[in-house]
């Protein structure tokens, strides 16, 4: 199985792009990288089942024989994101179709709709088959159900299925009714059938009505995975399922809520940034991978994973360009590799990349690949041997978890509420929030857990709520909890100010929590993309502003000039022994920052590594008596970093510090605490 104790290193193999003779130069390849996975299969429906009942899986035989032959391990992907030509024909009833109704068609990937039963019916079929041949082939790991999960659509089978699902989640029409606010403009229903998704419309949508949409379609993705997952595991209970999860704000995809479906959570992960973000956003991506895995484990009905470390798999990230925005950006040395360890450090069983190696046709033949253009003579290959090597090393950090005092609080509903262009703000983004927040705890060297809302917080001593917009009493209850057990809490603007159907709680904001924070906000002042306010202690605040009333809370910072001027705008209020922070702007990074490490300063949290230079990573797993510290140098200067311990990687011992050279890392076994 997929777990022997190894990192996993591999990535996308599309070897049906390739002539047989190239199958053996990849196998010789791989094993000199020390490859040991490989996703098979993830777009080749088409190429196993090339008119309808017909299959070819002569190549594929051919190549699971080969990599097991090689000791390379199959994560066999089934091949659903993206149909045949032959089924877009046979079914135009399920080509997806957008908000604003035009039915899409083949030519790309992923035309399909989740909800129409013709797809469904041939994604069973063609995973059924595969299971019925592979699920017991010796090479097989894993299952990697899909690709991605994420596409939506418009159509009748849709809204069909959005009608019987709202009947289900509210019982009756007076419930939905009431949900969804519908007696504003006009909207009431009096019946089912009236109901449609939510189309392109003259104005703003129905917020109640996203939000209830962004759900059924999670839940409809999710029900296409599980009955996949179920057919697979009905061949084989032994190997493990999952689907590599896409990241991103346009995802409709409750990741918490599939990660108890998926045996390990799989993320694909590719920062959009190039500077110094791209770092900043591969710790948040893997510490929200952490938190889904732990999440997962917490609702799984496995005893082995209750106990295990939460463990997950970077699925996909790239060997080399980034593709941003207008360009592609090439990762310079040794960056692929920090990235890498990034994710491991922070609980990913492996670095897996998309891809391979590098197609000469087809949309993508310029993304990265392990095997470039250029072929196994160039850096980008010898940077993954390297790698190789390093993961081979480092198989014992599997054994602890990644340790973290402070929790993040994330809900994907809330992000997706957030984005309504109703709103009193364009500006407002959930996932900036979270990243904002985390970006300055990861600047300021603390170690943090995404956590959903109602998981255990006993292990943290700060609680951070970053634009946590959605709350009901039970999420309410919650961190009430967290506070009155001793824990410390800091509530960023807009938490806690809407109900699950987004309604508003009234009486002043944020309803959810405003006892708790010792405050009333009576109004908000948003502020142009373009305008800052200025804070005092020299700061500034962007995107929101708030008039907050002191009901018990004292200020710890306040507006200065302007409508605010001396009114605060970050407050603290004492609850017992707790201190719970109010945010009420979206401070400058240095700001928030300090914020942050006097919030964690005064619940007693420690960076990982207080002392590490600025620009070298610390993170740290543990377990009973082990511990792992993980330093990556960022900066292009030798950092020299106070640590004991054995490097893993070097095989040098590190007594009282570690010289780091540029852009490069060491993996501390520290000696036992
Ligand atoms: C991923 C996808 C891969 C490939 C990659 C390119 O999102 O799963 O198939 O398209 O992006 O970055």
């Amino acid at each position: 199985m997929w777990d022997d104790g190894r990192l996993c290193h591999g990535g996308d193999y599309n070897p049906e792009q390739w002539p047989a003779t190239t199958w053996r130069e990849d196998v010789a390849l791989m094993r000199r990288a020390r490859v040991n996975l490989v996703t098979v299969g993830v777009f080749a429906w088409s190429r196993l089942e090339p008119a309808p009942g017909r299959y070819d899986f002569g190549w594929l035989d051919e190549v699971l024989d080969l990599l097991h032959d090689g000791g390379i391990r199959v994560a066999l992907a089934t091949p659903t994101a993206s149909p045949p030509p032959w089924f877009s024909l046979a079914h135009p009833d399920a080509l997806p179709v957008t908000a604003d109704g035009v039915r899409l068609h083949h030519g790309s990937r992923d035309t399909y709709c989740a909800a129409a039963p013709a797809y469904r019916a041939a994604a069973r079929g063609i995973a059924a088959t595969l299971a019925a041949r592979y699920a017991h082939h010796p090479a097989l790991a894993m299952w990697h159900v899909h690709n991605e999960y994420g596409t939506t659509c418009h159509c009748p089978h849709t809204e069909a299925a959005f009608r019987r699902w709202l009947v289900d989640r509210h019982g009756d029409l007076d419930t939905l009714n009431a949900a969804w606010a519908t007696s504003f403009w006009s909207q009431h229903y009096a019946d089912w059938a009236y109901v449609s998704t939510p189309r392109a419309t003259q104005y703003l949508g129905n917020p109640g009505q996203l939000l209830d949409f962004r759900r059924f379609w999670s839940d409809t993705l999710l029900a296409a995975y599980v009955e996949q997952r179920d057919l697979l595991k009905a061949a084989n209970p032994a190997v493990p399922v999952t689907t590599n999860y896409v990241l991103g704000d346009w995802v409709p995809v409750d990741h918490a809520r599939w990660a108890a479906e998926v045996d390990l959570v799989a993320i694909d992960h590719y920062p959009s940034a190039v500077d110094g973000g791209a770092e900043e956003q591969t710790a948040l991506a893997a510490d929200l991978a952490r938190g889904w895995a732990r999440h997962g484990r917490l609702r799984s009905a496995d005893p082995a994973r209750a106990t295990a470390p939460a463990t997950w798999l970077l699925m996909e990230s790239a060997a080399s360009q980034i593709h941003t925005p207008g360009r592609a950006h090439t990762k310079e040395p040794g960056r692929m590799a920090r990235h890498s360890l990034s994710h491991v450090a922070r609980g990913s069983r492996g670095a897996m990349f998309f891809q391979w190696r590098a197609p000469t046709g087809g949309a993508e033949r310029f993304h990265s690949a392990l095997v470039p253009h250029t072929g196994a003579d160039s850096r980008v290959f010898r940077e993954s041997v390297r790698l190789g090597e390093h993961l081979d090393r480092l198989a014992e950090v599997t054994a602890g978890e990644t340790a973290a005092s402070v929790a993040l609080a994330a809900d994907a509903a809330s992000g997706w509420a957030l984005r309504h262009p109703g709103m009193p703000s364009e500006l407002l983004d959930g996932h900036a929030e979270l990243a904002a927040a985390h970006r300055a705890l990861w600047r300021a060297g603390y170690g943090c857990d995404v956590v959903v809302p109602g998981d255990p917080l006993d292990r943290y001593r700060l609680l951070v709520l970053p634009a946590l917009y959605l709350a009901d009493d039970t999420t309410a209850g919650w961190v009430r909890a967290h506070v009155e057990a001793g824990g410390h809490l800091l509530v960023s603007y807009l938490s806690g100010v809407a109900d699950p159907h987004a309604r508003v709680h009234l009486g002043g904001y944020p309803g959810a929590y405003r006892d708790l924070l010792g405050l009333r906000v009576e109004e908000f002042h948003p502020l142009a993309a373009d305008e800052q306010v200025l804070l005092s202690g020299g700061g500034t605040g962007r995107i929101w502003s708030e008039t907050v009333q002191l009901h018990g809370a004292e200020p710890v910072g306040t507006y200065v000039g302007g409508v605010l001027d001396g009114r605060p705008a970050v407050t603290r209020h004492r609850v017992g022994d707790s201190t719970a922070w109010y945010v009420s702007t979206r401070p400058d990074d240095a700001t928030y920052r300090r914020l942050l490490t006097e919030a964690a300063r005064t619940a007693g949290v420690h960076p990982v590594c207080p002392d590490a230079p600025p620009g070298v990573e610390a993170v740290r797993r543990t377990a009973p008596g082990a511990s792992w510290l993980f330093l990556l140098n960022h900066t292009d200067r030798p950092q020299r970093v106070p640590a004991d311990g054995l490097d893993l990687l070097t095989g040098i011992p590190a007594d009282g510090a570690v010289t780091l050279p540029a852009g490069a890392a060491a993996v501390l076994r520290e000696h036992p605490r």
